[in-house]
């Protein structure tokens, strides 16, 4: 099942825009932003030379971003937030670091789910979303079945989705959706974790978030999840 971008109408981000960008900044963005943008319908055959594609949904201050396109310089990632000021901050760090190896799309990640081909990326990375805790809010989750359908289908068999979350409700939503997931081929996820325990270890290669350092300073433990397509 693919997904359908038109009857998604939900909006599942919270602030487009925060203070207007310093002037700097904003000359960074015009000199640079169009040659990052991702242009929608690119696959890893059009880029140079890559090992494979990597996606981060929703990478607000780019921490986490910028640390894996640095230290994966084989791969192409791309890097989806509708947050003007964290995307002037990728702008920035791929600025000071040249980095090469990242694209850019300022806007829902839906828009760039919508034009990769089936079994095109090789990880995702869903770190922290935006939990939604009114009830009537849950409309808004970004992890709903039918996203998760989507992921599913632009992953390659084998690909990875990085998941963390410090909302427990936001955790079982989740995880009830993901262990439910099969296709009429006998597709699903497989949990790498075989004990609770290891839900709080982020592990290597996991740098930590601006967000989740927020959550560890307001007490709520955090929670770390791998589960590959099969
Ligand atoms: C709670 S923040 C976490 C940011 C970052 N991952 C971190 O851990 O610091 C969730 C982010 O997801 C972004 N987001 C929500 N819906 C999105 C969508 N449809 N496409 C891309 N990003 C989205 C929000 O703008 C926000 O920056």
């Amino acid at each position: 099942m693919s997904f359908d971008r038109a009857t998604d109408k939900f909006r599942t981000f919270g602030r487009a825009k925060g203070r207007p960008l310093s002037p700097q900044a904003q000359t960074l963005w015009d000199e640079t932003f169009p040659d990052l943008k991702w242009t929608i319908g690119t696959t890893l055959s059009d880029l140079e030379a890559k090992d494979e594609l990597w996606l981060e949904i929703g990478f607000g201050g780019a921490e986490h971003l910028l640390w894996q396109a640095e230290a994966h310089p084989d791969i192409h990632l791309v890097g989806a937030e509708p947050f003007l000021n964290g995307v002037s901050k990728a702008v920035r760090g791929i600025a000071d670091a040249s980095l090469k190896n990242l694209s850019l799309h300022h806007g829902d990640v839906r828009d760039v789910l919508a034009g990769l081909p089936d079994n095109s990326l090789s990880k995702i990375f869903v770190l922290f979303p935006d939990p939604w805790h009114k009830t009537r809010h849950h409309k808004r989750r970004l992890l709903r079945t039918e996203f998760i359908t989507e992921l599913y289908r632009v992953l390659k068999p084998g690909g990875e989705l990085r998941f963390a979350s410090d909302i427990i409700h936001y955790v079982d939503w989740t995880l009830s959706r993901l262990k439910r997931f099969t296709t009429p081929e006998g597709g699903g996820w497989t949990f790498t974790h075989s004990a609770v325990q290891e839900w709080r270890i982020r592990g290597e290669d996991w740098p930590g978030t601006r967000y989740e350092a927020k959550a560890g300073r307001e007490g709520r433990p955090c929670h770390y999840f791998k589960f590959l397509k099969h």
